[in-house]
């Protein structure tokens, strides 16, 4: 079996039961993701991706919240997206669409037949579950338009728990396939020395119980000279 079609089937392993008390289970412990939908300010138009968007429970509520604008969702595990369609489309909702797809290897064209990047693309609690999260963050970035948006919500380091109850979560966590990446912070901070990023932002919330992190990407036509026109 080739490492890509253990990533799908694991995930699908995962989530076959898990999918039916998906969203009533993790309200109470995936703390951070409603304060990062109202942080995205989707203006019309745009084209936003989410990145192991598990049940759609994000990218419906940003649909419903921005009728004019477009979500996509992409998923290891064909069976939480499954139960992610079986919400889309009851819902009405013509602007979403989800897809089983790797967040280290999808492209905008080739996985959604889009001509233009993304606007913005985040990661709700799916960075954590990805062991290639370094690749999948660099392709997020290959896929985003100049001046586009990446952003991630997920546990930081627990630092506001009794260190016995922190390493305990850590351990339940593990569980449930999420691992604590030490090198993450440190390579989103790290962002911000490249051309192409025009500033890093990652604030904690809950006292270190989980962050946010916003990279803006650098727009020539704001954040640097616009290329000369050419002239004949
Ligand atoms: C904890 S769930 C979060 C779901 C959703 N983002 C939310 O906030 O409710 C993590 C999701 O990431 C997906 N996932 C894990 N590894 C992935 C990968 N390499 N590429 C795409 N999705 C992946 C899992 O299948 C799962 O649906």
């Amino acid at each position: 079996m080739t490492e890509t079609e253990d990533a799908f089937k694991k995930m699908d392993r995962m989530y076959r039961l898990q999918r039916h008390f998906y969203d009533l289970s993790r309200r109470y412990y995936l703390l951070g993701r409603d304060e990062l939908l109202d942080q995205m300010a989707v203006r019309p138009g745009e084209r936003v991706l989410e990145a192991g968007c598990g049940t759609a429970r994000n990218i419906i509520k940003l649909a419903r919240r921005h009728r004019d604008a477009s979500f996509y969702g992409l998923d290891a595990s064909s069976a939480m997206l499954a139960t992610a369609r079986a919400k889309i489309d009851p819902a009405g909702l013509t602007n979403v669409e989800v897809t089983t797809a790797l967040a280290d290897t999808f492209t905008h064209e080739g996985t959604f037949g889009l001509d233009q990047p993304f606007d913005r693309i985040f990661f709700s609690f799916s960075i954590s579950m990805i062991p290639p999260w370094r690749e999948s963050l660099e392709n997020a970035i290959a896929n985003l338009r100049a001046g586009g948006r990446l952003y991630i919500v997920d546990f930081f380091d627990l630092g506001g728990l009794p260190r016995t109850c922190g390493r305990a979560l850590w351990w339940w966590l593990n569980r449930f396939g999420v691992s604590r990446w030490d090198e993450l912070i440190p390579f989103l901070k790290s962002l911000e020395a490249r051309e192409n990023v025009a500033s890093v932002e990652v604030r904690p919330l809950f006292r270190g119980y989980s962050f946010i992190a916003e990279i803006a990407l650098a727009d020539p036509q704001i954040n640097g000279h616009p290329p000369a026109p050419v002239l004949s």
